[in-house]
């Protein structure tokens, strides 16, 4: 893989500090993904390219979403923000030629998860909230709990996630709550199990 390659397209694109925060996602996600049984290259390819229509405007990501058939839901008419991961993993496989369908799968779900995120998935989106220029309230426990239990680490994300979406009384995306709902399931059954 011509590493590069994607290293300037992606620098070409995005404003420097979301250049910057892509690098540190990368640096994030191979170091969480160490001893997990990844493809490397996907997980460098997805980690890096995960903002890659992040410096779109609403109107553009709505544009390229509507043109391509890319919505699921009323809540992303609402709030295009959640489009960027969606509308990344299209343009991706439009601009770059991008097959691998595991790292489009992980770039498309960044945003919101859903219910059947596969490793790489958990990886990709957990890194993009623990590099280390984030800096909000309980991201260094969620940093610890990730070193021990990517998925305990991943339903505290959730959780996050969800509070801040109620106070602020803003849209839950469907999927958001589908890949909370998987996590607890799965976590109770290995409780009774
Ligand atoms: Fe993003
Ligand atoms: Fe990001």
């Amino acid at each position: 893989m011509n590493k590069n390659y994607y290293i300037n397209i992606l620098k070409a694109r995005l404003s420097p500090e979301r250049f910057s925060h892509s690098l540190l996602v990368v640096e994030t996600a191979m170091k969480i993904g160490e001893k997990l049984a990844l493809n490397k290259d996907d997980l460098w390819l997805a980690s890096l390219l995960h903002d890659y229509a992040k410096d779109l405007s609403c109107p553009e990501l709505l544009a390229v979403a509507r043109k391509n058939k890319l919505i699921t839901c009323k809540v992303e008419e609402l709030q295009p923000g959640l489009l960027h991961g969606p509308v990344g993993a299209f343009l991706c496989q439009q601009d770059l030629q991008l097959r691998e369908q595991e790292v489009l799968q992980a770039i498309c779900y960044h945003t919101t998860g859903h219910g059947e995120m596969s490793l790489l998935d958990k990886v990709v989106f957990l890194a993009d909230l623990l590099e280390p220029s984030r800096s909000y309230a309980g991201v260094d426990e969620l940093r610890k709990i990730c070193e021990d239990d990517l998925d305990k680490g991943l339903l505290l994300a959730f959780d996050g996630t969800l509070q801040y979406l109620l106070r602020e009384k803003l849209l839950i995306h469907p999927l958001t709550v589908q890949a909370r709902n998987r996590l607890l399931l799965v976590r109770e059954r290995r409780d009774i199990e």
